[in-house]
This record gives structure tokens, C-alpha cells and sequence, in this order.
């Protein structure tokens, strides 16, 4: 087990690629701190890793509330003593609404911003307060998109907080180096369902488009993202830092 006394704090843990990617810490040994929305979301999953004899805690926190955020990471710290890991992973995609910038309401940008650029640097900065006090290293994978390495996505604010969050992961990796902690980005392709999916106008559409431009011939699915997260969290990843990863079936390159 690779991951065996370390403790992750994974967010948007309550579903997709935060579910498969605690699911698959724990199996490497990790206790996991679950943090995010809905409520029902990261406590169903901790009580099916506590059930299968993993060490789980459900916080749900809004990650864009700073005071709600710090307060579980505060949480996570204390009930398992110290943090290793952290995957700020949560996100929202605000299909209909997140198009043609000259039109772009702001509080569509501010709240795909909020939850994803905003909620991702909280995480970075209540996490990295952790480790660096503790002094014991530590390691942090953001999960981006593929999205964010091209301007062809429609959804301009979603586009922009994931190019961001590559520069950020770039940021750690070289500031935070001198701590021992190393921090990577991860940039999923197209899944099998995409955040906030009930509200993409034509997911069969995108389904069949997108699967055209796959050379794997594919849609992803959240356990094709949850190995190469959970392997950059390892010691077997331990001259990584300050990298991007991508994993999209080669639609970037195609
Ligand atoms: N699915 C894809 O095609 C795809 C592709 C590239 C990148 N991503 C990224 O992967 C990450 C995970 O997405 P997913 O595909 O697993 O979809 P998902 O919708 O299942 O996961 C996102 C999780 O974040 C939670 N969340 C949303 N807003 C929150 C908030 N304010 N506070 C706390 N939690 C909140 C959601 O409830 C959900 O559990 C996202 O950052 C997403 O942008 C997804």
C-alpha cells in the first residue's frame, strides 16, 4: 500500500473523479477528509470507505467559503492529526449559461470563478498552512481540464479558471519546493459526465462529437483520472513538481 499513514483532503469528494479518487487513496492505505457539497454526496462516500474498513470523515463545505473551508481543513488536521495530500478538485461548469463574453452576465464569471479558481486557492493556502507547519512535506495535485490548454471551449469563465489553475500548480511547485512539498496539475479530457452535467444542453450531442475527436474512442470515465492523481500523490512520484498531466485518450494531441 503506497499510501499507507498519509492523510488526503480531497474536495468535490462526494461524486465523480473526488469519490473515485478517495476510493482509490484509501485502498492504498490513505485516511481521507472529504469536503464538499452536497452534504449527502461526501457522506455516503465516507460511510462506504468506513465500511470497507477505510479511516473517512464527511465535511461539507462550500470551497469558496473561506471560513467554511479553513474550518475543515482545521477539522481534517485535528481528527487525523496531520495532512500529506490534498486534491483541490472541486468544480462547476455552467453550460447554457457560460458563453459569449461581450453578453457574459458577471455573476456567471464570478461563480464559476468563485467556486473554481477561488475554491481551488483556498484549498492550496489552508493545506499548504498545514504542511508547512507540520514540516513534513506534502503533496498537492489541482484537477484542471484540457480546457484549459486551448480557447476552443465555449464556456469562456470555465476555460479561464482552468488555465489559471495550471499557472497556480506551477506556482507551488516552485515556491513550495523548499518544504518538501511537491504540487502537480492533472487535465482530464472529456468524462462521461461533466460537471453540473443536467444542465449541458445536448449530452448526447457532446457525447457523439466528442467521442469522434477521441482517438481512444472514448469518453473518460472518473476511474481513468483516479490512478495518475492518486500515483502523483506517491513517493513513486517524488521528482515530480510543478508539471502538468494530461489524460484525455489523446484528444489533445489529435
Ligand atoms: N467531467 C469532465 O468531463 C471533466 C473534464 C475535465 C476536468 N474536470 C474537472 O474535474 C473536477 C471534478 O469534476 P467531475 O467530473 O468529477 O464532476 P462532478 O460534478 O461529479 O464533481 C464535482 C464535485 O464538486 C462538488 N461541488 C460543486 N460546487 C461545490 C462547492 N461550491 N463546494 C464544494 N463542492 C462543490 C459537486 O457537488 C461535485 O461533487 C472538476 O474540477 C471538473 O472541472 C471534469
Amino acid at each position: 500500500m503506497k499510501l499507507s499513514g498519509k492523510v488526503a483532503l480531497i474536495t468535490g469528494a462526494g461524486s465523480g473523479i473526488g469519490a473515485a479518487t478517495a476510493r482509490r487513496m484509501a485502498a492504498e492505505g490513505a485516511a481521507v477528509a472529504l469536503v464538499g457539497l452536497p452534504e449527502a454526496g461526501v457522506r455516503d462516500v465516507a460511510r462506504e470507505l468506513s465500511a470497507t474498513g477505510g479511516k473517512a470523515l464527511a465535511l461539507p463545505a462550500d470551497v469558496s467559503d473561506s471560513n467554511a473551508l479553513a474550518a475543515a481543513v482545521e477539522s481534517a488536521a485535528r481528527e487525523f492529526g496531520h495532512i500529506d495530500i490534498a486534491v483541490p478538485n472541486a468544480g462547476i461548469q455552467m453550460h447554457r449559461e457560460d458563453v459569449n463574453l461581450h453578453e457574459l452576465p458577471e455573476e456567471v464569471w464570478d461563480r464559476t470563478h468563485d467556486v473554481n479558481y477561488r475554491g481551488v486557492y483556498l484549498t492550496c493556502k489552508y493545506a499548504l498552512r498545514e504542511m508547512v507547519r507540520q514540516g513534513t512535506g506534502g503533496a498537492i495535485v489541482i484537477v484542471a481540464s484540457v480546457t484549459g490548454l486551448h480557447g476552443w471551449s465555449r464556456n469562456v469563465s470555465y476555460m479561464t479558471g482552468k488555465t489559471g489553475l495550471i499557472g497556480l500548480g506551477r506556482y507551488i511547485g516552485v515556491h513550495y519546493a523548499k518544504y518538501g512539498i511537491r504540487c502537480n496539475t492533472v487535465c482530464p479530457g472529456a468524462l462521461e459526465r461533466t460537471p453540473n452535467h443536467d444542465r449541458h444542453p445536448d449530452p448526447e450531442g457532446r457525447r457523439r462529437n466528442t467521442t469522434e475527436r477521441i482517438p481512444l474512442g472514448r469518453l473518460g470515465t472518473p476511474e481513468d483520472i483516479a490512478p495518475l492523481i492518486t500515483f502523483l500523490t506517491t513517493d513513486d512520484a517524488s521528482y515530480a513538481t510543478g508539471a502538468n498531466f494530461v489524460v484525455d485518450g489523446g484528444l489533445t494531441v489529435a
